[in-house]
């Protein structure tokens, strides 16, 4: 039978069709409901609203459970590198061995920017936030790359190359040009992280070598910031793509939308509040109080999640990661101890028991960020670099659907009834 909800309206019944998804979530189909009532549906901040169908992410928030195209993060995580991880977002399925070398040759091929970009650097003003030049800059590439014919899938494997390799190419520029030293090309001979990290962190008269450590957490970094389904910045890369956007286009608004505090700014956010703590002498119960008194305006940054109502699996790999890479580094952090402390605090306190209040991603990544000898303004960049596969996948899913429509969602309109316009001396 099929499964339907019915609604009562006006003293007429509607039945609506319901949705079931492949882990059997539900979903009341209201497509036709403004059509066949006159009415639509109100979601401040679309808590309940399903915007699409999209086959690369679950995630399960009360059970806490991330899922990469249907393998959970567990199992990626410290096995695959970003790049696999990436071409398993985009494409659909763990790559081949041949696939992957294909893939890595096209990154490698592709890593340098256009000797002309490198004049748009010296345009941007000293301290310019480095995710203002990235989404500028990703824009800029756009004017660079041939158009995309999408029924060519090696095509659109090589744009995604391009893209993933690029970005990369330009975050390392927007930070040596913010310190004021010579931008570092790519090295053939080297993979994805490392080869960010050579690019961030080696000059002219010395080149840097990574510890292992370090690539291995910057990588489960990358890997755990690949995907997120329909967050902020993933809706808006759909909504931009929905007009038929090119995927730079798309994806630069990606990196606009992550910049805010509430989304991947959050990581800034969280080392902020971990040296405000250190360099104010307050205790970390004083600190959970003010955080839970609605006056203060403050939020206990790190914590929280629209979809996370229990844990936040990538919190938890993350956590270990700090301790792992910390202990091997041989790095005392305070901050890392603030943060333990926090947490423990934080999470034995009824405010956000009742909340359903845990670390998400952000908690522990900063500091991790921070050990790697990333610089503060870098580290929602480092988020934009992990998530640039979860927006290429979603720009592709978008273009691919045959019954795509430009997304426009309506409003209930509480402003001003018609009202007369006045000459001037009557206002
Ligand atoms: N500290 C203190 N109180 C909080 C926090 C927090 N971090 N998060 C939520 N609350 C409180 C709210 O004030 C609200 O209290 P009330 O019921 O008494 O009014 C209640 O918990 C429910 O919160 P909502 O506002 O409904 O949560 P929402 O789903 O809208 O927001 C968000 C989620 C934005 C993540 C929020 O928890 C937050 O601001 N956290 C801090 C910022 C942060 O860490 N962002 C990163 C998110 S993850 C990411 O983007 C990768």
């Amino acid at each position: 039978m099929e499964h339907t909800a019915r609604l009562e309206l006006d003293g007429q019944s509607h039945d609506l069709p319901v949705v079931e998804g492949t882990e059997h979530e539900l979903a009341i189909d209201i497509s036709k409901l403004r059509s066949e009532t006159g009415y639509i549906t109100l979601d401040d901040g679309y808590g309940n609203t399903g915007s699409c169908k999209s086959a690369i992410t679950f995630i399960d928030g009360d059970k806490g459970i991330l899922r990469y195209r249907g393998i959970p993060i567990e199992e990626i995580a410290g096995r695959s590198s970003f790049m696999e991880t990436a071409w398993l977002i985009i494409f659909g399925k763990l790559p081949t061995v041949e696939d992957r070398e294909r893939f890595r040759q096209l990154l490698t091929d592709n890593s340098m920017m256009h000797q002309s970009m490198r004049k748009h650097f010296d345009g941007f003003p000293p301290n310019a936030p480095p995710m203002a030049i990235l989404s500028a800059m990703i824009n800029t590439l756009s004017m660079h790359e041939p158009p995309l014919d999408m029924e060519d899938e090696s095509q659109l494997e090589e744009a995604a190359a391009r893209l993933l390799s690029k970005v990369r190419t330009i975050a390392a520029a927007a930070y040596k040009s913010s310190v004021g030293e010579p931008m570092v090309y790519p090295r053939y001979d080297y993979k994805y992280a490392q080869n960010f990290l050579h690019m961030m962190f080696s000059v002219p008269y010395r080149e840097y070598e990574p510890k292992a450590e370090v690539v291995k957490a910057l990588n489960l970094f990358l890997v755990l910031h690949a995907d997120h389904e329909q967050n902020c910045s993933t809706s808006t890369v759909r909504m931009v793509a929905s007009s038929k956007a090119n995927m730079y286009a798309s994806c630069a608004a990606g990196v606009c939308a992550l910049w805010g505090p509430l989304h991947g700014g959050a990581n800034v956010a969280v080392v902020e509040m971990l040296q405000e703590i250190k360099e104010s002498g307050m205790n970390v119960s004083e600190y959970v109080a003010k955080v839970k008194d609605k006056e203060a305006k403050q939020k206990l940054m790190g914590f929280g999640h629209r979809v996370y109502r229990n844990f936040d699996p990538r919190s938890k790999i993350l956590k270990k990661a700090a301790d792992d890479m910390l202990e091997a580094m041989h790095i005392d952090d305070p901050l890392l101890d603030i943060a333990r402390e926090l947490e423990e605090a934080a999470l034995s306190d009824d405010y956000f028991i009742e909340r359903k209040l845990y670390p998400n991603v952000d908690f522990y990544s900063g500091v991790i960020l921070r050990a790697m000898g990333l610089p503060l303004n870098m580290f929602t960049v480092m988020f934009a670099i992990g998530r640039m596969p979860g927006w290429i996948a979603n720009w592709k899913e978008v273009h691919d659907d045959p019954k795509g429509r430009i997304y426009r969602p309506r409003q209930v309109y509480v402003g001003n009834p018609q009202t007369e316009w006045k000459p001037r001396e009557e206002r």
